[in-house]
């Protein structure tokens, strides 16, 4: 059943010139119809050079608005109208105007999962992947780093010739892990590498082997000779990569670690998108797109 509506996804994305971008979020089915599969990142710079006239994007909201920014003239669809990612919700638009006022001379990086209208008035957006690279290559000393304080302590730790400016903030999912869960799972896989994502907390973090986006732990199991890896992100990627290296074994930090927003779109959802009886389409005005645009290209230049 799966594979024949997998096939008649493909079909009806020719039919119907689109083009699918999946977070690795997603499920296994879902990545499998995709055009393009990746981290935030990845995802924002495939988002730019599609040659079809519609984008569906299988994920969470910021992704598709994303999307919609760095190409305006598509059509572009989220998969689940009820996607969201409650870490873009979590500052607005005054907030940060009150913030810029307080720190003058502070730019306002903020993480890629924020809303197009939060985006109007940051200066660089940056994902987990390119938060560092482009930190580092900021011209200003001090600088508010906005939604999530666990990914900006991480990013202070690895540039600590800057003043990071963190607020309360951050993935609900990610953020609950704690040394608890680390001590459990290291105790139950004394043998596994310890992978994580740095939306999780600084002590859980420090406890790793290796911390990175959800592209950079799966190109860090790819290029690594160990056979068993401890996975501190969501879930998904457990089982995304036990599929691709069935001779070695992935565990879950902690079954905890599950973001119902990226789980909450199927491959039905998907097919309903295209025939446009599920889903929704994006819809942002001229201005928010061109002053949302600004921090974006900016994250694509310094992040590239
Ligand atoms: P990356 O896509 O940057 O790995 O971030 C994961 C995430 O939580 C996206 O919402
Ligand atoms: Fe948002 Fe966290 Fe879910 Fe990513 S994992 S979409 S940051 S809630």
């Amino acid at each position: 059943m799966i594979r024949d509506l997998q096939d008649k996804i493909l079909r009806l994305k020719k039919e119907r010139d689109f083009c699918i971008l999946a977070h690795s979020y997603e499920s296994h089915e879902i990545l499998e119809v995709a055009d393009y599969t990746g981290d935030s990142f990845g995802l924002s710079k495939s988002a730019m050079n599609v040659p079809q006239k519609n984008l569906l994007l299988c994920g969470v909201r910021f992704m598709a608005e994303t999307a919609k920014i760095l190409s305006p003239e598509k059509r572009v669809y989220l998969s689940h109208s009820m996607a969201g990612c409650p870490m873009a919700e979590q500052f607005d638009k005054e907030r940060v105007l009150a913030l810029k006022e307080q720190y003058p001379d502070a730019p306002v990086v903020a993480y890629i999962n924020t809303t197009a209208a939060l985006k109007t008035v940051c200066d660089v957006c940056v994902t987990s992947s390119s938060a560092v690279k482009i930190v580092r290559a900021m011209r200003e000393k001090r600088i508010i780093f906005i939604p999530d304080c666990n990914l900006g302590a991480f990013v202070q730790k690895a540039v600590p010739e800057k003043e990071l400016i963190l607020l309360p903030g951050g993935c609900p999912v990610h953020a609950a892990m704690s040394k608890s869960d680390v001590a459990r799972a290291k105790a139950a896989h004394p043998d596994a590498l310890f992978l994580v994502h740095p939306e999780c907390k600084r002590e859980v973090v420090d406890a790793a082997d290796f911390a990175g986006s959800t592209t950079a732990i799966m190109d860090f199991v790819r290029d690594s000779a160990q056979s068993e890896f401890i996975i501190g992100t969501e879930n998904s990627i457990v089982a995304h990569l036990q599929y691709e290296y069935p001779e070695r074994r992935f565990y879950p930090l902690s079954v905890e670690l599950s973001c119902s927003n990226m789980r909450v779109t199927t491959l039905p959802d998907v097919y309903n998108c295209m025939l446009g009886t599920a889903g929704e389409e994006i819809l942002l005005d001229e201005a928010t797109i061109a002053a949302a645009r600004r921090p974006i290209d900016a994250m694509i230049a310094m992040g590239g």
